[in-house]
């Protein structure tokens, strides 16, 4: 079996962090998305590995994950011209894919427990695909699914306005080679995309048994910041042992799990876990509150924080409350002591200040 993971796209709904850079690669409890896809991947056997890649981002991801060694995997990168759609983007990769069963997985999707059982439940099955479903608030963001009686799938339809039940259809998809077929068949819908969700109706309507998986386990779907704050505070709260590489001085405390990454040094400073502190971050005076990812190299002064991801290089001085924030590489944050009560800002495109 082979796996195909999704890293086109444009990633509108994070800039302007996307501006820079590929959605999948923003950081949750301070590893790339995409990392813990390709873990996920790995963990259930699969080695022979293709990524998708856009024209704008596709060096970025390509010079961040490599050639798969480091995941004893093959990793080859399939370049999607525009982004046509997830189904567009199975076209893209069809040498790639030759007529292997494979694991479909879109790098922004996360799902607790990973795929291995799904991957051996499907190697087991004679079905032409697997769909994985989870019961959601709000349906019609997601495609949603209508099961029959014996829980076969009857009918998909994607992000409908009168979602028809609660199930959305997960970013994790498994095939066997008459999804090919299938997306032959279908026209580009009303967003101008070849869905998947329509070539695998195509597959119903042809008599192909579709298979449905209800997760029971926690799905996250990173497409906004709060989803982004959100995968970072389930990641951090499963995933965080203490760990101590870097330095702590005595009028420090560190409670709970946190993990202190090397050249790290905490002075004067109460951390909260759970929590993750990158490499060569410096901390003073501070409060870093739980479900807090600091990355590498950032310097935080008299700052309280929590329920935050700052990514590398940033500079946060006598903020008094910092709370459910993402904030991108580089970035500065500081209180100017003076007597005018004016905000100053200098914010790239796409920003958004709560004040
Ligand atoms: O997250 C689950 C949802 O993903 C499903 O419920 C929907 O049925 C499915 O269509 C999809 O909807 P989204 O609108 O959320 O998909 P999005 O455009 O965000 O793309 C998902 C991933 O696929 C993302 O990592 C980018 C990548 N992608 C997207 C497009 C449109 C590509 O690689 N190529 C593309 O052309």
């Amino acid at each position: 079996m082979k796996a195909l993971i999704l890293c086109g796209g444009k990633g509108t709904r994070l800039r302007p962090l996307t501006h820079t850079m590929a959605k999948q690669l923003i950081p949750v409890a301070n590893k790339p998305i995409i990392q813990i896809v390709i873990e996920q991947v790995r963990d259930a056997g699969i080695s022979d590995i293709g990524i998708v890649i856009s024209p704008e981002t596709g060096e970025q991801v390509r010079k961040a994950i490599g050639n798969g060694a480091r995941w004893d995997a093959t990793i080859n990168y399939i370049l999607q011209n525009e982004p046509g759609g997830l189904a567009h983007a199975v076209k893209s990769a069809r040498l790639f894919l030759e007529d292997y069963p494979f694991l479909m997985f879109l790098g922004d999707n996360l799902i607790q427990g990973g795929v291995s059982q799904s991957v051996k439940d499907f190697n087991n099955s004679s079905n032409e695909a697997m769909i994985h479903l989870k019961e959601v608030a709000n349906p019609c963001q997601f495609g949603v699914a209508v099961l029959g009686d014996n829980k076969q799938v009857v009918r998909l339809i994607e992000k409908p306005a009168e979602p028809p039940s609660n199930l959305a259809m997960v970013g994790i998809y498994l095939f066997r080679p008459a999804i090919h077929s299938a997306i032959d068949r279908i026209k580009p819908s009303w967003r101008g995309e070849l869905e998947i969700t329509d070539a695998i109706q195509a597959m119903i309507e042809s008599g192909n048994p579709v298979e449905a998986k209800i997760l029971e386990g926690w799905w996250l779907d990173t497409g906004k910041k709060d989803d982004i704050l959100e995968a970072n505070r389930v990641v951090l709260d499963e995933y965080t042992r203490p760990v101590c590489n870097g330095q702590v001085d005595q009028n420090s405390r560190v409670v709970g799990r946190v993990a202190i990454g090397s050249g790290s040094k905490v002075v004067n400073s109460v951390i909260r876990g759970p929590a993750v502190i990158g490499e060569n971050v410096m901390i003073e005076d501070s409060f870093i509150g739980p479900y807090t990812a600091l990355g590498n190299k950032s310097v935080l002064e008299n700052v309280s924080i929590e329920h935050s991801v700052v990514l590398n290089n940033c500079f946060l001085k006598d903020v008094e409350r910092i709370e459910d924030s993402l904030i991108g590489n580089n970035t500065r944050v500081s209180r100017v002591m003076d007597q005018r009560k004016a905000v100053r800002i200098f914010l790239g495109d796409d920003s958004e200040v709560l004040i």
